[in-house]
């Protein structure tokens, strides 16, 4: 890794994901933190990661993250809940500015709501296939009681559209791939990929009022002002800005953006080249 001058508390955060999904990170971010200004990079054009290899899925996230570091960002976050689960820490401790990924904040999120030590976690087949949110639990609540699994369908249902509350082909998916979780009697549930957040209203229903619902974006983005606080790095205020960079079209990331920022903000979107990035 080049040596670099460290980026300052005006400079951005930057904020990747595999695609689109990391933007409810950035949502929850901008409410949180409206101060602050932020670089996202979507990698549209080779999404998704969840379904690869670990070695494909690192290779990717050092291209992202070298793309971020070029943009002067001051703290690297990996929304992508596949990326997080991968990325080998020996690789994301050695990075010229501060990282974090979305497991660590979600499993103390869930640590702190478990009643009955008795956690259910959804995500991608390479989450789900990590084993990460099960070491992250263990080492918080070594008597928890994991039940994970991969729900592959919830990406591609949400991209297109099927994530309304009544909707019955989700709700099918969703009750199919809930049944060992919910067999098992969580009391508190993971939704361990970006997309998850926005099918929640199904999951809770077929969970039930009793199950708590972590998002580990919304936990990441809470735990961040105290991260950047911490590194000397806040910066408070109500004017940050966002720009947005995407590997595919920029059509189709204005068109389905609202679905996951809630409302998109407006910032510039840029297309840009990923492929040529360092992997070291
Ligand atoms: N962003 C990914 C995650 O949170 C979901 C989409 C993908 O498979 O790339 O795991």
């Amino acid at each position: 890794m080049p040596e670099r001058r460290m980026p300052g508390r005006g400079a951005p955060i930057g904020v990747f994901d595999s695609g689109l999904g990391g933007l409810t990170a950035v949502r929850e971010l901008r409410r949180l933190l409206p101060g602050e200004d932020i670089v996202y990079f979507g990698d549209t054009g080779r999404v998704p990661y969840g379904t690869r290899g670990a070695d494909i899925i690192i290779r990717y996230a050092k291209q992202d993250i070298a793309f971020l570091l070029e943009q002067n960002v001051k703290y690297i976050v990996a929304a992508c809940g596949t990326v997080s689960s991968t990325l080998p820490s020996a690789y994301t401790d050695a990075l010229p500015v501060p990282y974090t990924g979305v497991v660590q904040s979600a499993a103390r999120a869930a640590a702190r709501a478990t009643k009955t030590g008795r956690v259910g976690v959804i995500g991608t087949p390479a989450t789900i296939q990590s084993g990460s949110y099960h070491t992250a639990l263990s080492a918080l609540l070594p008597a928890a009681r994991i039940t994970a699994t991969a729900c592959p369908l919830f990406v591609p249902l949400v991209e297109n559209g099927y994530f309304d509350a009544g909707n019955v082909v989700t709700r099918l998916v969703a009750r199919d791939y809930l049944r060992e979780i919910k067999a098992a009697g969580v009391d508190t549930l993971i939704l361990g990929c970006t997309h998850y957040p926005l099918v929640a209203p199904i999951l809770g229903e077929l969970m039930g009022p009793e199950v708590t619902l972590i998002d580990p974006g919304r936990e990441t983005a809470r735990d961040m002002r105290a991260a950047l606080a911490d590194a000397g790095l806040l910066r408070d205020g109500a004017h940050g800005e966002a720009r947005y960079f995407v590997s595919d079209s920029t059509e189709s990331f204005v068109r389905l953006s609202d679905w996951f920022l809630g409302e998109y903000a407006g910032g510039p979107v840029t297309r840009i080249s990923v492929d040529g990035y360092p992997v070291e």
